[in-house]
């Protein structure tokens, strides 16, 4: 079996889809592990690196590509690399599945079997393979480091000679795995933090990170939560009363981080140009939702807004800011799903398609888009 990894095509993602640990996993049970010329060069991982864990180095997509059985990528492979993919190959990364859509018939095309990761469920068995949670994880902690970093003054609470110098206020708007590391991580550098979210679950977790729970927590909070684990669409009644609830104290806050989002819906936008303009001079917000549309009016994708003095931070993909980091959990993510597909026995690739991980996550099957959601609508009878 043959396991390939192109360089990414899009110029603004600099993670790869392997790492050095997950090539040694897969050369120990047999299987060739092939990766395009300077592949990990973004990450920060040498060819060389991904030679001396036993892969082999290819020069072009094609040569990468032509011959595997998987191929491994972060975001959706483009249609030129789909043209060069052996009809049957197995091709799993982040798919952006809620994104458009006709990328997917030209797989379809194609005739190879594409995974998204995004779809994963949430269940203990799969834990290990959530990308969802492990890129989320780092971009909550990186959107905290750029805060700090447009912020102009320190974070911690400091008492000098000079005088005292005030914590910073940071409140972090949506309490999901960005948000609850957004929270530790601007605690660990000192600043007095506030959370909030529609789930009433994240309640605890706020506060077990020594943070203070702000939200409605009316009968319509309490249904929030599906049984996924994600947020539902509020009502308008609900979003109204929310934005009442955090206006005011969005005008005393130094830092706000917003991570709020819906699966396959756009991002709820919980600050408005007048909060915005309630901040005082210096103020930043870092929108990690600015890729689904954004949780604040006024951010815009890869740019750093300063509107009256307050910076809005949109620069997207913020887990690849920590490329090596981000790859290297990714891969891991991948190699606990690809595990499950390898015939213990004869090493070969051996799909199980009852498995509910590959059901799940399965949107192009022997030449057709297969997944429920990507499927045009039957006419109501
Ligand atoms: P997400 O990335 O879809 O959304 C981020 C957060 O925004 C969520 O907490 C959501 O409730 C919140 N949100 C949505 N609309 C909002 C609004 N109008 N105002 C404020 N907040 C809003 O969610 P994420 O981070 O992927 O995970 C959500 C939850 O899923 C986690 O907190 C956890 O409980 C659960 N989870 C379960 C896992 C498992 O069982 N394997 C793994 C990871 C997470």
């Amino acid at each position: 079996m043959k396991v390939a990894v192109p360089t990414e095509t899009n110029k603004d993602e600099p993670r790869v889809a392997m790492s050095p640990e997950v090539v040694k996993k897969l050369t120990g049970r047999g299987i060739t592990v092939v990766l395009q010329k300077g592949a990990g060069a973004q990450s920060m991982i040498p060819d060389d690196a991904f030679r001396e864990a036993g892969a082999e180095i290819a020069g072009t997509a094609k040569t990468t590509i032509g011959t595997a059985d998987v191929v491994l990528t972060v975001r959706r492979p483009s249609a030129e690399q789909l043209k060069s993919m052996k009809k049957g190959a197995a091709v799993i990364g982040m798919m952006d599945p809620y994104g458009d859509a006709s990328d997917f018939d030209a797989a379809a095309e194609a005739g190879v079997q594409v995974f998204s990761m995004e779809l994963m469920p949430r269940i203990t068995r799969a834990q290990v393979m959530d990308v969802l949670s492990s890129q989320a994880n780092i971009a909550g902690y990186r959107a905290v480091i750029e805060a700090a970093e447009t912020y102009g003054r320190a974070l911690p609470m400091m008492m000098t000679a000079a005088g005292t110098v005030p914590a910073a206020k940071a409140f972090v708007m949506g309490a999901g795995v960005a948000g609850l590391q957004a929270i530790a991580t601007a605690r660990r550098l000192g600043a007095i933090v506030t959370a909030t979210d529609v789930r009433p679950a994240a309640k605890e977790q706020v506060e077990s990170l020594g943070a203070k729970f702000i939200a409605v927590e009316n009968e319509e909070f309490k249904q929030a939560e599906t049984a996924g684990g994600y947020a539902k669409e509020m009502s308008d009644d609900y979003k109204k009363k929310q934005a009442e609830l955090t206006a005011s104290h969005i005008a005393k806050q130094d830092i706000v981080i917003t991570t709020a989002l819906i699966p396959g819906r756009p991002a709820p936008k919980l600050i408005d140009k007048a909060m915005v303009e309630s901040m005082g001079p210096g103020s930043v917000i870092v929108d990690l939702a600015v890729e689904r549309g954004g949780n604040c009016e006024l951010s815009k994708p890869g740019e750093i807004v300063d509107h009256k003095s307050v910076k809005i931070v949109g620069i997207a993909n913020l887990a690849g800011q920590i490329a090596s980091t981000a790859s290297s959990l990714y891969a891991r993510n991948l190699f606990a799903f690809l595990d499950t597909m390898i015939d213990k026995e004869s090493g070969e690739l051996a799909i199980n398609w009852e498995d509910e991980l590959v059901t799940v996550t399965n949107l192009t099957r022997d030449g057709e888009v297969v997944h429920p959601s990507l499927k045009p609508k039957e006419p109501a009878a």
